[in-house]
């Protein structure tokens, strides 16, 4: 907000008929990036069409890593590196970062950031999660889910079974902007199959009785589960 509240900005969020929009316009200025440095790679990312995690996920990451001080986190989707550098930078508690990226030149780059941040606690994974989730040890405290929306389905058994008791996993693009809640002939046939898969795994997660999931409206819509402790004071497995 700081930057964007001159009179510009104001008639910007006037000029947003439907209410829920003024509301994410609103929402992402209040989210706006206090450190030079990653607001510079947030800017280099999306000058290059890299998809990177929208402001108010950002903020929302912001705050589950206060409240977890997780020690291991894992992300499935690295891109160029910038939301596990956001994740880097904001955690609050000594901790390793995996991440996976199947993409070689966006792992290249994302090395090459990692390696400009001096980030030493990340790690990056090159190759398909699918490949690389099977071989990785747990527990880890937070799990951020990032990668092609049409594979979180099958990422799902291995991701539950890395995620500590407690833990939370956040699923990022979930609701594609709403459009995952039309029905499925307002898709185009294009998208069907993602569309598909990606309710299979909204009710994979809400319905798993090791999970205790909500879906949120952040950015294009994220799913937060938490990895469940135990039930009427029964222990889960
Ligand atoms: C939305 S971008 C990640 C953005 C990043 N988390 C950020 O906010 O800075 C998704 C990334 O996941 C990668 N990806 C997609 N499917 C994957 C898979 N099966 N295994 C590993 N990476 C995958 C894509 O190459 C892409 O770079």
């Amino acid at each position: 907000m700081r930057e964007q509240q001159g009179d510009g900005f104001l008639q910007q969020l006037a000029q947003q008929r439907d209410p829920a929009e003024r509301i994410s316009v609103l929402a992402e200025s209040l989210h706006a990036e206090e450190s030079p440095e990653l607001r510079a790679l947030e800017k280099e990312a999306l000058s290059e069409n890299v998809p990177i995690i929208r402001p108010q996920t950002r903020g929302l990451i912001r705050c589950l890593l206060e409240m977890l001080a997780p020690s291991k986190i894992l992300e499935v989707g690295t891109a160029v590196g910038y939301s596990a550098l956001v994740m880097d930078t904001y955690c609050p508690s000594p901790c390793s970062i995996v991440t996976i990226e199947r993409d070689p030149e966006r792992a290249a780059k994302a090395r090459e950031n990692f390696k400009r941040f001096g980030a030493d606690r990340i790690t990056l994974m090159e190759g398909d999660a699918a490949d690389i989730l099977p071989g990785l040890v747990g527990p880890f405290d937070f799990i951020f889910m990032d990668a092609a929306k049409g594979q979180y389905i099958r990422f799902l058994p291995e991701v539950i079974r890395l995620l500590a008791p407690g833990g939370v996993l956040l699923s990022d693009n979930v609701l594609k902007d709403g459009e995952i809640l039309a029905s499925k002939f307002a898709v185009t046939r294009r998208d069907r199959t993602i569309h598909k898969r990606m309710r299979e795994y909204l009710a994979a997660i809400s319905e798993d009785e090791r999970l205790c999931t909500v879906l949120l409206e952040t950015g294009d819509g994220a799913a937060l589960s938490v990895r469940r402790r135990g039930a009427c004071g029964q222990k889960t497995e």
